[in-house]
């Protein structure tokens, strides 16, 4: 098993790629703490996970909410090998001239400055321990500007320079402490989570858009977004840090 005794930290763990994540975590070995803001979600999640899933409700835009999840794993453990920043939330799609400043903040607040809450407690828990390794989920919106997306884009860029920065600071650490990797996926369209059969039916026109925007004219299925991620957690990945890593089907490999 990869992970055999590793302690993990999955934000947005109870739906979609996260909970997808998560499971695999778990059958690698790892004890998972997954986070979201609706219980019902989470508890659910929590059982169908197992006994090695803990459930706690946090909001990563709110401080003292993700300051008390760090201070249950440090207490608990006393360690964090394994993290990976995946709550995230779409728009509706809008021109930046029809700007609704309420709705750019809140996309801001949850897919920035969220996953960089979460990050910066990461890093002091991390460097406790050889061999960690944090991933955030991006975008290919965030490698390749989306019109009407303003707001998703530019949150997943900023989320991509931040991962670039992070992975810099924590290839150097100060004496005593230890190297973390940072990297980050750039999903294409995905199955499930944000993209669930029902919504996809109702929607057909932008289905259709986003089958065609990928070279290989077809969605993700969370296992394939998985199957990176996990490689990025693993020591297999073990010289990659500050990486972008695209898996999306050659959406972001040129125009065609
Ligand atoms: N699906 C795709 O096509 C696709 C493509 C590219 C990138 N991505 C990225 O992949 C990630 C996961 O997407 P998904 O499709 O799996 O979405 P999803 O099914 O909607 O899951 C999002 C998860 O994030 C949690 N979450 C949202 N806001 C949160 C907050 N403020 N605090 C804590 N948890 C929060 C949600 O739980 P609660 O709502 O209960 O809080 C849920 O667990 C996102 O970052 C997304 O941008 C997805």
């Amino acid at each position: 098993m990869l992970f055999s005794g590793k302690i993990a930290l999955i934000s947005g763990g109870t739906r979609g790629i996260g909970f997808n994540v998560s499971k695999k975590l778990i059958e690698e070995g790892a004890f998972c703490y997954i986070t979201g803001r609706n219980e019902k979600d989470g508890h659910l999640a929590e059982t169908v996970l197992g006994e090695n899933a803990r459930y706690v409700p946090t909001d990563t835009t709110d401080e003292k909410e993700v300051d008390n999840i760090f201070h249950l794993i440090d207490s608990n453990h006393g360690r964090l090998d394994l993290a990976v920043n995946n709550a995230g939330v779409t728009t509706k799609r809008a021109s930046v001239r029809e700007l609704d400043i309420k709705e750019w903040r809140r996309v801001i607040d949850i897919n920035l400055m969220g996953s960089l809450m979460m990050m910066s407690r990461q890093i002091a828990l991390m460097s406790k321990t050889e061999g960690s390794s944090i991933v955030n989920v991006s975008s290919c919106a965030g490698v390749l500007g989306q019109p009407r997306q303003s707001a998703y884009s530019t949150s997943k860029a900023a989320l991509n320079m931040l991962t670039q920065v992070a992975a810099i600071e924590c290839a150097n650490p100060p004496e005593g402490q230890n190297i973390i990797r940072v990297n980050a996926v750039c999903p294409g369209p995905t199955l499930g989570g944000m993209n669930t059969e029902e919504r996809l039916r109702a929607n057909p026109e932008s289905t259709q858009e986003k089958i065609q925007s990928t070279a290989m004219k077809r969605f993700a299925n969370p296992e394939e977004i998985t199957a990176t991620i996990i490689w990025l957690l693993s020591s297999q990945s073990s010289f990659v840090t500050g990486s972008l890593l695209a898996v999306d089907g050659g959406f972001t490999a040129g125009k065609f």
